[in-house]
């Protein structure tokens, strides 16, 4: 075979040789078109993974400051059993945050370097962790209607285009369902209790109920980047789509509950086959979102702390690494 047939020939084969862009680029829509996974070792263009990683990165990010808000909590829980399960679900919560990193890692990111944006706000995380919590019935309304708005939002990511990102996705929610419900059962057990216990739960429903409608970002019209994420399979749904199905989830739940939930214009439309709702207060959400909701100091502050304080562990961890690979390269030799 002459060079030139050889060049031809590679020119054909697709994986012979050095394919071009456009030639990966046709794979990589072939695979999304297929509703298959992209993996780590797989080409994807640029945008794709920039996008993802500032996706994943922030969701890791929000899953580790949400630790601050029900932390606040630990060491005045009401009875050991309650203690027992705050302390489970904020563990939870680190693990998120860990699988998430790690997630970024296989698309070429560096955790430290992700760490360094967030506590110098140039990366972002969820806006609902801005709110302070006040009182023990803000833990269970935060299970019930954050952990909730988290798993509408995060089960459709199961079936995300990103393999790594997907997978992690599957065990979250395992670990969100069992947050939803704890918090839950405490409000059914506060709803039980005095007309006092009563209140706190529905004072805690009205401050957390328009936050929570948040969380499933600005509407469909003002969220840019939406479609292109939906063309690459990594968002399924659009917020509106999300935030509506939320909404017809947690009525029911409110009214099993008890409480009523702070919007006068909620009402059953029967033509549409969901519930009407105001509009939330997108001024709020974007002031909070910019840093001056009223604990974005607070909870950037801490992180920022038990970042530094953490820097002996970290040191420590390097340390050991060089003996053991001093000490590898000594054996060899
Ligand atoms: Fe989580
Ligand atoms: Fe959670």
């Amino acid at each position: 075979m002459t060079t030139s047939e050889a060049t031809a020939s590679e020119a054909t084969a697709p994986d012979a040789g050095t394919p071009d862009v456009e030639q990966l680029q046709r794979h990589f829509d072939a695979t999304i078109e297929r509703d298959q996974r992209i993996e780590p070792r797989d080409w994807m263009p640029e945008g794709y993974r920039k996008t993802l990683v500032r996706q994943i990165a922030q969701h890791a990010h929000s899953e580790i400051i949400g630790m601050q808000p029900e932390g606040n909590w630990l060491t005045r829980a009401p009875s050991l059993r309650r203690k027992a399960i705050l302390l489970a679900k904020v563990q939870d919560e680190a693990g998120h945050g860990l699988y998430l990193y790690s997630a970024t890692e296989t698309l070429g990111a560096d955790r430290a370097d992700l760490t360094g944006k967030l506590i110098s706000s140039r990366q972002k995380y969820s806006s609902i962790f801005n709110y302070p919590t006040l009182n023990f019935a803000d833990i269970g309304v935060i299970g019930w209607l954050v952990d909730g708005a988290a798993i509408v939002n995060q089960v459709p990511l199961c079936r995300s285009s990103y393999g790594p990102y997907a997978r992690a996705m599957i065990r979250i929610c395992k670990e969100e369902s069992f947050h939803q419900r704890q918090g839950y059962e405490l409000l059914m057990t506060m709803m039980r209790g005095t007309d006092e216990q009563q209140r706190m739960v529905q004072d805690a429903t009205d401050r957390w109920w328009w936050p929570s409608l948040m969380m499933f970002g600005p509407p469909d019209g003002d969220s840019p980047n939406t479609q292109q994420s939906m063309a690459w399979g990594i968002k399924r749904h659009t917020n509106d789509e999300l935030r509506q199905k939320f909404i017809d989830m947690t009525v029911p739940q409110a009214d099993a509950l008890g409480v009523s939930l702070p919007d006068a214009g909620l009402a059953w439309n029967d033509e549409r086959g969901h519930y009407d709702f105001s509009e939330p207060d997108w001024t709020e959400f974007k002031r909070v979102l910019a840093g001056s909701g009223p604990c974005n100091a607070q909870r950037l502050e801490r992180r920022r702390a038990a970042h530094e304080d953490g820097q002996w562990v970290r040191d420590a961890a390097a340390a050991h690494a060089a003996k053991q690979a001093e000490r590898q390269t000594g054996a060899a030799a």
